[in-house]
């Protein structure tokens, strides 16, 4: 079924000037960039959103991270959105992401891994809420 995603290149990504390559690599996997804004995170945003990693250890630096420098927030969609993108993103760690993937041409740690991906059709729902108005979304 067409499916939509939420999909951030992070703070990594955007300060090399990646955001060009990361997109080619989604619409060569038949991903549509359906919305797209370059937006600074705050602190509360940043936090709010990785909420769900509140008491891991990596959540204040996750968050410092996020907020670093700006982020590109997008709306992935096609055929099976959610499991291509992270199919297409590559293992969390770049170590154990397998060749041709995001990660692994271009994350610089398990933090600094250069994008996120929603990791189920619901939290997909909630994500892309998150940042966008309905009227945002043009497939
Ligand atoms: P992301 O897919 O955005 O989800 C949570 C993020 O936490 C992850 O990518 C990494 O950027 C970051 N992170 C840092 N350390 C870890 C870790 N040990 N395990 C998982 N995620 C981590």
């Amino acid at each position: 079924a067409t499916e939509r995603t939420l999909s951030i290149l992070k703070p990594d990504a955007t300060r090399r000037n990646l955001t060009g390559k990361i997109n080619a690599v989604f619409e060569e996997a038949g991903l549509r960039i359906v919305a797209q804004k370059r937006i600074k995170l705050s602190d509360e945003q940043a936090g709010a959103f990785y909420a769900v990693h509140k008491e891991r250890p990596f959540y204040g630096s996750l968050v410092a991270s996020m907020t670093s420098e700006p982020v590109v927030v997008q709306v992935l969609e096609g055929e099976g959105a959610v499991a291509k993108n992270r199919e297409v993103m590559g293992a969390t760690n770049p170590a154990q992401a397998a060749d041709g993937t995001i990660r692994k041409l271009f994350a610089e740690s398990i933090e600094a891994n250069s994008v996120h991906g929603s990791d189920s059709l619901e939290n997909a729902a909630i994500e892309i809420a998150f940042f966008f108005a309905q009227t945002e979304i043009l497939p």
